[in-house]
């Protein structure tokens, strides 16, 4: 899932993050546990995106396929399509259908007690037109897997992200970005640009990233097309409505501070209460409602992401 730039320069890029723990043998079993997960979710993934198969249909069977496999999704299943970049989920009565020759971001996350898998592909349902599109996007994140080890800028893995993705005579979205992943966090220092930002943040040994490269024919910028149907915990305050209350229960517990979805707590709070709480909490910062992201010029935007861990001999746990 990808990580959107709010600011010209993030806090991040002038602080070093010294991290505490290392990672031990139980941490990367989980890691890769996840990451075989995700990979057996994609597979379904291209077998039952098909045009005229609805969505929503897909979303709750690929999320289904994830809890049958012994983990929990990360995020409710992002299937943007076209020109929308990221964050879209269908809703509980969404009605959209997959067509031919559309271009679907398949980001799929995974986590087993916490630990993450962040992966992502790009299907062309029943066409191949914007094949080069989506080669691009698969070849820079395997030119960036190529360098990415421990003490290596995260700039240099921007630079040949761009390159890779520019030779082909497309553009990088600049302000999306990879990021690190930590214990039933999704974003974490360092962010991965797809660009060369410039930033002598370096990999560290122990960390956790996702490197998500996202291509286009437009200008290379994303925009908040409207409210998705996905929500993270934010900063959880008193509220009065039982319902809210309700709701940041079932958050604290379940979901912690990764994002979930509107549908998945439609199972346990019903209807109109749902969304006067959703948004009573939203309003007091209790929860994050995350944007629907789509490229500013409408362009056409592939995505492939993969999940590393920065051991001395690194390895992809989603390859
Ligand atoms: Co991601």
């Amino acid at each position: 899932m990808s990580c959107l730039v709010r600011s010209k320069r993030n806090l991040e890029d002038f602080l070093v993050i010294e991290m505490e723990e290392k990672m031990d043998e139980k941490t990367i079993e989980k890691y890769k546990k996840a990451g075989d997960i995700a990979k057996k979710v994609h597979a379904l993934a291209r077998e039952i995106i098909k045009p005229n198969v609805k969505a929503l249909d897909v979303a709750e069977k690929l999320e289904n396929e994830i809890i049958k496999l012994g983990g929990f999704p990360a995020w409710p299943m992002n299937i943007s399509i076209n020109e929308i970049a990221a964050h879209w989920t269908p809703s509980m009565n969404d009605e959209t259908v997959f067509k031919k020759g559309d271009v679907v971001k398949v980001d799929v996350g995974v986590h087993v007690d916490g630990f993450i898998a962040d992966t992502a592909r790009t299907i062309e349902v029943g066409d191949t037109k914007w094949n080069d599109l989506i080669k691009a996007s698969e070849e820079a994140v395997r030119a960036a897997i190529d360098i990415a080890k421990p003490g290596i800028e995260v700039s240099k893995i921007g630079a040949v992200v761009e390159d890779t993705i520019k030779s082909k005579g497309f553009n990088p979205i600049a302000n999306l970005t990879g990021h690190g992943l930590q214990e039933y966090e999704n974003h974490t220092p360092p962010t991965i640009p797809n660009f060369d930002n410039k930033s002598n943040v370096k990999l560290e040994k122990g960390m956790a990233i996702a490197i998500e490269p996202f291509v286009t024919n437009g200008i290379g910028r994303v925009v908040d097309a409207f409210n998705s149907e996905i929500y993270m915990l934010e900063n959880p305050k008193p509220v009065r409505n039982a319902t809210a209350r309700k709701i940041l229960n079932i958050v604290m517990d379940k979901y912690k501070t990764l994002p979930f979805g509107k549908r998945w707590l439609a199972k346990e709070v019903s209807g109109f209460g749902l969304e006067i709480a959703l948004r009573e909490l939203v309003r007091n910062g209790s929860l994050h409602n995350f944007s629907v992201l789509k490229e500013e010029s409408n362009g056409m935007v592939a995505q492939t992401e993969h999940t590393l861990l920065m051991l001395d001999e690194p390895i992809v746990t989603t390859l």
